[in-house]
């Protein structure tokens, strides 16, 4: 199918059209940061009003730079949830509108279930079912099994911050710019991981949980600390950096060994994928190789520009999930709490 994709669950207004769930033909986000950064967060009424204002533009920039009209498309897909109720109305809205007008078949999206698919984008092969998703961004942080592109089943997730939030606000602790997590990312680069020893916080033993909020607070701590406020930025970004990818692959390895009995059926897991926007962290796409090595099993990361919320991934999702993303055009609402499976 030939799909136009509309993303706005959160900051970015996102548009993109793309062949078959894998050809990008174009990819159109603008980033609102300018918007947020002086408020260090993203402010809801502000992302909503524009993509108010953005949208239409996004859209016709999309179908101009794939060169298509919109009587070729096959289909609309866009983001129902979960987000920001005020931006995913614009989005859902917008959708719904040219649906109607123009008869095309409409596509509710799961914003997770469009980062899941995003390392497939602009691949040849296909998907390698089933797959060990971990799927890290600014709201969630979460190990999915994936059987098939309607079989989804989450096996750990975060008790409390998100991977991302937790560099977001460690990044704030840090006087760095928004947005923090791939500032931290790059001040990392010059500091040294084993500088200080930050806990790392497993959750629960006996299930595949995470937890980063107490992260977050010992970096607190130690920066109010005599030792801290000497101690070099890039060293406690570093040091808070393998902390955080630490947990990460912890939980991952431990759910690879704990792979359920429908993977263990199948052979095992065919791949290890690693998506949401905090894939694009240089130490974790290194240690997620590193791991994948160990365990002969290949690796997945999405390119850079489809880490981060994008609307390539969300055309992607709808043409994976296929009848079971359909939505009708006159009943389709916007769920900020929507559902993962
Ligand atoms: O997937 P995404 O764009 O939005 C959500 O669905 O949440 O993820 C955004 C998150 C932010 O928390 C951002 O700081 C984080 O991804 N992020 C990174 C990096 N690039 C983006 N975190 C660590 N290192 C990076 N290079
Ligand atoms: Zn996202």
């Amino acid at each position: 199918m030939l799909l136009l994709g509309i993303e706005t669950s959160c900051d970015d207004t996102a548009t993109a059209v793309v062949r078959d769930g894998v050809r990008v033909l174009a990819n159109v986000s603008t980033n609102q940061d300018e918007f947020h950064a002086k408020y260090g967060g993203i402010v809801p009424e502000i992302a909503s009003r524009r993509h108010a204002a953005l949208l239409s533009a996004a859209v016709d920039d999309a179908l101009s730079r794939a060169n298509v009209g919109l009587p070729e498309l096959d289909g609309i897909a866009v983001t129902a949830g979960p987000g920001l109720i005020g931006s995913l109305v614009v989005g859902v809205a917008t959708a719904k509108a040219l649906a109607f007008a123009t008869g095309l078949p409409l596509f509710a999206v799961n914003h997770l279930h469009g980062h899941l698919f995003a390392p497939f984008l602009e691949r040849d092969e296909p998907l390698p079912y089933p797959f060990l998703a971990l799927l890290v961004s600014g709201g969630h942080s979460q190990l999915v099994e994936v059987t098939s592109p309607t079989s989804l089943r989450i096996v750990g997730k975060t008790r409390d911050d998100a991977a991302g939030e937790a560099f977001d606000k460690t990044a704030r602790l840090l006087d760095l710019p928004f947005p923090g997590g791939p500032a931290l990312d790059s001040l990392a680069r010059d500091g040294d991981p084993k500088a200080i020893a930050f806990p790392r916080h497993r959750a629960d033993p006996g299930t595949l949980d995470m937890s980063f909020s107490g992260l977050k607070t010992s970096v607190r701590y130690y920066l109010a600390s005599d030792e801290g406020r000497r101690a070099r930025r890039a060293d406690v970004a570093a040091s808070f950096q393998a902390a955080v990818v630490d947990v990460l692959i912890d939980r991952t390895t431990r759910a690879l060994d704990a792979r359920s009995d429908h993977a263990r059926d199948a052979g095992g897991y065919r791949a290890l994928v690693l998506s949401g926007g905090v894939a694009a962290n240089s130490a974790l796409q290194s240690a997620f190789t590193a791991l994948g090595r160990s365990r002969s099993i290949p690796t997945f990361f999405p390119e850079r520009r489809f880490c981060t919320d994008n609307a390539a991934m969300i055309a992607a999702a709808a043409e994976h999930r296929g009848e079971s993303a359909r939505a009708d055009a006159a009943t389709l609402v916007a769920d900020p709490n929507l559902a993962f499976a």
